[in-house]
């Protein structure tokens, strides 16, 4: 039997077509337009296993000295920094994101901490969109998922 709360997850994403380009099924998991949806659920996790929490940005965001990753998205390229020093050689990371669809995001997260040193256990998101096997790209590192959007 399925646990209720997911139904209740999963009555909560609204999909929104054609955003934010033509042929997106666009997973809205808030109603608000924010950004950086994955900052939502890193912090509470982290806190509920007594980790740290280490946001990995956008380009430009973070004022320190940074380490960068580019990769492919669902829609165009982009990239990833963490702050170097954030992360020290053999500890464990888990990567929270809010959806993975073609799996570059997961990846670009992975390599950097991987570069540093660190152990990625495991990668868990919200969403997962299976037909576009982003999984695969995760170099066989377990994925949690609560919810799959065909
Ligand atoms: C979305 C989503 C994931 C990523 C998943 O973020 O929040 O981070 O795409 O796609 P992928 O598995 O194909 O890499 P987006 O890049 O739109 O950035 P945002 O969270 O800053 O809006």
């Amino acid at each position: 039997d399925q646990d209720p709360r997911i139904h209740g997850i999963q009555t909560k994403i609204r999909v929104v077509p054609d955003f934010p380009r033509e042929g997106i099924m666009f997973q809205d998991i808030t109603t608000h337009c924010i950004e950086a949806r994955g900052f939502i659920f890193g912090p509470p996790i982290a806190l509920a296993i007594g980790a740290k929490f280490v946001p990995l940005r956008k380009p430009k965001k973070l004022p320190g000295e940074v380490i960068k990753e580019e990769y492919v998205l669902e829609y165009g390229s982009d990239c990833l920094e963490m702050h170097v020093g954030a992360v020290h050689s053999g500890e464990r990371a888990l990567v929270v994101d809010d959806l993975i669809a073609t799996g570059g995001t997961l990846r670009a997260a992975m390599n950097l901490l991987e570069r540093v040193g660190a152990e990625v256990v495991e990668c868990a998101c919200v969403i997962e969109l299976p037909d576009l096997k982003g999984r695969e790209r995760l170099n066989g590192k377990p994925l949690y998922v609560l919810v799959e959007s065909h």
